[in-house]
């Protein structure tokens, strides 16, 4: 019996170390230079497009030479090398990362009419491609173009003071819970002015949503008559004492909007502060 627990014991602890282990995972942030090729530094999130770009030329080679279509070919070519080298001189950091070598070898390959010897150059290169992506794709993606939260401020209508999402944030969480808070132990005035005050900081809220989205209608996916519904028979409910449909509103309300808006924006902004070091 003891014998049993001691092992068990031992098997727990060893889990327990593993798990422990297994919990941490390291990001490799991609270079500062990177920041220049993005938007709002940049005009237009040019390194995306020169990605799309090269894709686009892997492909265009792939399938002229397919062809044997020697002219288009090296149009190809031509466009990769040029899209390829762009990298380094974008991000200086990354040339040392570049196989150059390998287009002047494609080249070699397409003027000998070598097919094979072609695609056996590319899928070279595309694991250099891979190994860049194995790095540094999903934390430059995380970085430079999730919405950033921390630029936005939110005007106060009353105050007309500009404030962080987060302090924002935290008053609606506070003005929720005191609306819930107050509606279930019956302190009617209370929950009211809560719920006033909620309905006023939503109302800023809704001011900058512009700040991203340029159609007024995005706004109201979230913040439109659905939510103003809810919120009206929260307050039916508290004007009637009635706690269950206050509660059941109020919950219908949190779910439509502040969940829904957070299942699409939060996540992002989490990492992208986490990624900037903010
Ligand atoms: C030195 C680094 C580096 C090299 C080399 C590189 N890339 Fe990229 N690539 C990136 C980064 C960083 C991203 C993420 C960009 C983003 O999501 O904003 C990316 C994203 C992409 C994407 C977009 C993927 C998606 O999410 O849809 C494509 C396509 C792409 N690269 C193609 C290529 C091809 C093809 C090559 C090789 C010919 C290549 N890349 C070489 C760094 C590199
Ligand atoms: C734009 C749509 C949007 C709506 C609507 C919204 N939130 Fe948020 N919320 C966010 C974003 C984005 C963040 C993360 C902000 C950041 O990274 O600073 C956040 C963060 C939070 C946080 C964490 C604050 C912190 O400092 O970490 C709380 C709490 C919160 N929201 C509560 C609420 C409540 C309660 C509601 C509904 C009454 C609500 N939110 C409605 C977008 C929204
Ligand atoms: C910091 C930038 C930013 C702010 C501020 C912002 N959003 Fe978004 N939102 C995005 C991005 C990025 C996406 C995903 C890409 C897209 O669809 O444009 C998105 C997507 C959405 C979507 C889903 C796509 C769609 O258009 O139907 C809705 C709904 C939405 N946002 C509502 C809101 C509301 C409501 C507010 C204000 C309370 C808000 N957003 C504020 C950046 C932002």
């Amino acid at each position: 019996m003891i014998r049993w627990f001691l092992v068990l014991a031992i098997i727990a602890g060893e889990s327990l170390m593993a798990a422990e282990e297994e919990q941490t995972l390291t990001l490799q942030l991609p270079p500062a230079s990177l920041e220049k090729w993005y938007r709002p530094v940049n005009k237009h999130d040019v390194w995306l497009h020169t990605m799309f770009r090269l894709r686009r030329e892997m492909q265009a080679v792939s399938e002229y030479s397919a062809l044997e279509d020697p002219s288009r070919l090296k149009k190809w070519l031509d466009k990769l090398e040029k899209d390829y080298l762009s990298i380094g001189k974008m991000v200086p950091e990354w040339q040392d990362e570049l196989e150059t070598e390998l287009l002047e070898k494609m080249r070699a390959r397409a003027a000998a009419g070598d097919q094979e010897g072609l695609a056996r150059v590319q899928r070279k290169l595309r694991k250099s491609c891979q190994s860049c992506h194995s790095e540094y794709k999903l934390t430059a993606a995380l970085r430079y173009r999730t919405p950033d939260f921390a630029r936005v401020k939110v005007e106060s209508e009353e105050t007309l003071e500009e404030e962080d999402y987060s302090r924002v944030m935290s008053r609606l969480s506070l003005l929720l819970n005191r609306v819930k808070i107050a509606g279930e132990d019956e302190r009617r005035k209370a929950a009211l002015d809560a719920l006033d005050q909620l309905e006023q900081r939503l109302a800023d809220l809704g001011g900058s949503c512009s700040a991203c989205h340029k159609q007024e209608s995005t706004r109201e996916i979230i913040l439109g008559e659905k939510a103003k519904a809810s919120l009206a028979h929260v307050r039916q409910g508290l004007n009637a004492g009635d706690k269950r449909q206050a509660a059941r509103y109020l919950g219908e309300f949190a779910v439509g909007v502040c969940a829904d808006c957070h299942a699409i924006h939060r996540l992002q902004s989490r990492m992208r502060r986490l990624l900037s070091g903010d």
